[in-house]
């Protein structure tokens, strides 16, 4: 056993150099190429973002008029995706849609199979940052019945994605900004956090020389689970479960059970052992929009907030150092702006394929990118011998 390094989850092993993201998680730091969540929230939108990410700096005013003008030239799908969706079951859930018409983007844009040139790797890019809205919000048209509705290049990325998922051809839908600006920054807070599950994911799939549609897909899937982007989901989910504040101690105290697999979703991290730096602007986000839609007693928002009270006034907490994750507070944004619980983790996964493609551009370039191939220790049975079947216990 003594040939490999034992470390399941990965908590002391670096797969890769990066330059995207840095996280110091005592510390409660999220930086962009440098530039603090905080300031980018605050002083740039999505697709300054996104091109900070791809490109190391954020774009001056013609840099992002070009970047804008691509990004939007490529927001339609094939009329053939139409046919996709419907092949699958109106209930099925949204995620597993997502899965399978991300994958088959591949299907469609053969020249980005050929991922040995850089225009055809940047392409694709451009491609997966367009699209990812109106599949999104194909996948919820889809789940409701209604017809899908076409991007509109005119509006903002984060505006133009509400206009896919709320507006209806027999009445006219304005954008509110309010509504629009916290999108905007949920997507931005979702863009990149480094080397988790899921961009680990695109990273191994990409290792191996797959195409960057078929390492999406695979993202998209790692993403899915509740201890990763489906924790947004899973919190709205437990919020509603608990329903009333007199119900919150009981809940607790399952959480600090040991005997009881319960936890409290939306709270804790693997890196931040200190506030999610995520969670602090989401919050403000979470106020301005209850503000504006004039939520005041909200029965989950109140449940929200004692919880959030008594988790960070609670020892139990405290010493574990299980702050409000950026989940916590996403969920109850969407929520009050109407977006199904299952749309959730389909907007994370929107939010994250700058990320995940920022990853996977910047693995391809790197000389010193190989296969990933982990080893493992063999725990199972020594060298034994096959008996025929007949004289097998
Ligand atoms: N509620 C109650 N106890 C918890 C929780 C929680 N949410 N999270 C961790 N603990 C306890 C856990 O029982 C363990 O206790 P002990 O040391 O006594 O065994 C201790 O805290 C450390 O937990 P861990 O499982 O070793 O920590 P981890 O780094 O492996 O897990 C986590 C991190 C995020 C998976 C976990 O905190 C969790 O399951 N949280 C709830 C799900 C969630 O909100 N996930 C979203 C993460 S943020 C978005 C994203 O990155 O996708």
């Amino acid at each position: 056993h003594g040939y490999f390094t034992y470390d399941p989850g990965f908590l002391s092993t670096a797969s890769c150099t990066s330059k995207l993201t840095y996280i110091d998680g005592d510390a409660g730091i999220l930086l962009y190429r440098g530039y603090p969540i905080a300031e980018l929230a605050k002083d740039s939108n999505y697709l300054e973002v996104c091109y900070l990410l791809l490109n190391g700096e954020l774009p001056n005013k013609e840099q992002y008029d070009k970047f804008r003008y691509t990004v939007t030239r490529h927001t339609m799908v094939h009329e053939q995706i139409t046919s996709l969706f419907k092949a699958f079951r109106r209930d099925s859930h949204p995620m597993a849609v997502m899965c399978g018409v991300a994958g088959a983007l591949s299907a469609f844009y053969h020249d980005e199979l050929d991922i040995s040139h850089e225009q055809h790797r940047e392409v694709a890019a451009y491609r997966l940052i367009s699209k990812m809205p109106t599949l999104a919000a194909m996948s919820y048209k889809y789940s409701m019945g209604q017809p899908f509705i076409y991007p509109r290049n005119d509006l903002s990325y984060a505006g133009n994605f509400l206009h896919m998922m709320f507006a209806v051809p027999c009445e006219e839908y304005r954008v509110n900004p309010v509504i629009e600006r916290a999108m905007d920054i949920i997507f931005v807070l979702h863009a990149d956090h480094e080397q988790n599950a899921s961009t680990s994911s695109v990273r191994l799939a990409g290792s191996s020389g797959a195409n960057p549609f078929a390492c999406i897909a695979a993202g998209i899937a790692s993403l899915w689970g509740p201890a990763h982007g489906g924790a947004n989901e899973a919190c709205l989910k437990m919020l509603q479960e608990i329903g009333s504040v007199d119900r919150i101690p009981h809940f607790i105290a399952r959480a600090k059970d040991k005997n009881d697999p319960f936890r409290l979703m939306g709270f804790g991290h693997r890196v931040y052992r200190n506030y999610d730096p995520r969670a602090v602007v989401m919050r403000d986000t979470c106020h301005a929009v209850l503000k504006e839609l004039n939520i005041s007693d909200h029965p989950l928002l109140d449940v929200a907030m004692e919880l959030e009270r008594i988790a960070l006034s609670d020892p139990y907490f405290i010493e574990k150092k299980l702050y409000p994750n950026v989940d916590f507070y996403s969920g109850i944004i969407l929520n009050a702006i109407g977006i199904p619980t299952s749309m959730f983790t389909v907007i994370f996964a929107l939010s994250r394929t700058i990320g995940w493609i920022s990853h996977w551009l910047e693995m391809q370039a790197d000389p010193a990118s190989k296969i990933g191939r982990p080893r493992q220790l063999y725990t199972g049975a020594p060298t034994r011998t096959v008996l025929p079947i007949n004289m097998r216990k």
